[in-house]
């Protein structure tokens, strides 16, 4: 598939998705957005492909947001019809396979969000951060008023919001809004070794896992830990479950089967 905004290479089960405007900071234009909703469809289908990256090209910009550029006589109907047609941050959200935001330098306003609907963030230490829509007259519109507060707490996501600061990459950490940070010249490897691993283990149990844990976003606990128990119930009919089990009682690694 070719693209003219964003980069995407395979290495080993991994993917990486790349975001790639690096003179203007790998700013989110609407044609970038559409990209990568079709990568991200695209991979989701592909069974070779077991976890997915996503990161901005250069070394001074995961992304600077949307292309405030394309703000510019935007009339109430077209931005509602993009939100009808699915955002980015839904097609990230909905993946069925485990996505990763690598932060390798500016990561402001869109930017914030499309890392904050991934899976887990990793952060270069050269990373900042900021919900910064407020300096230039907007909001978010991308899920930061509903993603920040859950990964932040609400204090902090209102301080954010509202003062439109940013933060370098050991606050981020600090506040919960990144997972892990390392030092710049390590966030490849870094990544990559942390989605390796996901991907070695059974895509179906990693599937699940990742299903049900997304819920304890959206629902309250009693459903959560309901649906938590029909997957583990549904869990109980994988061959990769017979096989897990049989291989650690017979001291070998398990060869998965994804089913
Ligand atoms: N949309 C469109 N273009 C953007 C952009 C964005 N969000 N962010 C940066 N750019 C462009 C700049 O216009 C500039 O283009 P030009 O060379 O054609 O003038 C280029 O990227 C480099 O940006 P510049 O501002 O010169 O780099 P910098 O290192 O001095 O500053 C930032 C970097 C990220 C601090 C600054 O660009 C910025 O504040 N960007 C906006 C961030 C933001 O608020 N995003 C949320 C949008 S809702």
């Amino acid at each position: 598939m070719n693209y003219e905004t964003i980069l995407v290479a395979h290495r080993g089960p991994s993917a990486l998705i790349t975001l790639n405007r690096p003179e203007k900071l790998n700013a989110m234009s609407h044609m970038m957005k559409e990209e990568m909703i079709r990568a991200l469809r695209d991979l989701d289908a592909d069974d070779g492909t077991r976890a997915i990256v996503i990161t901005g090209a250069g070394q001074k910009s995961f992304t600077a947001g949307a292309d405030i550029h394309e703000f510019h006589g935007r009339t109430p109907m077209e931005q509602w019809r993009m939100y009808e047609h699915g955002t980015l941050y839904d097609a990230v959200d909905r993946s069925t396979k485990p996505v990763i935001a690598m932060i390798n330098g500016y990561c402001f306003g869109g930017g914030l969000e499309l890392a904050m609907a991934c899976d887990m963030r990793i952060a270069s230490d050269r990373a900042t951060l900021g919900q910064t829509e407020i300096n230039i007259g907007i909001i978010p519109g991308g899920g930061a008023s509903q993603r920040l507060p859950r990964l932040v707490g609400l204090g902090t996501a209102l301080k954010l919001t509202l003062t439109g600061e940013r933060i370098d990459a050991s606050e981020a950490h600090r506040i919960g809004l990144v997972d892990e940070v390392v030092p710049h010249a390590r966030l490849e490897r870094r990544t990559f070794e942390i989605a390796d691993r996901i991907a070695s283990k059974s895509a179906i149990a990693v599937r699940l896992a990742k299903a049900a844990v997304r819920a304890s976003a959206r629902l309250p606990l009693d459903q959560g830990l309901r649906y938590e128990q029909s997957l583990f119930a549904l869990v109980m009919a994988t061959a990769d479950k017979e096989e897990g089990v049989a291989a650690f009682l017979e001291k070998r690694e398990a060869q998965w089967k994804d089913r």
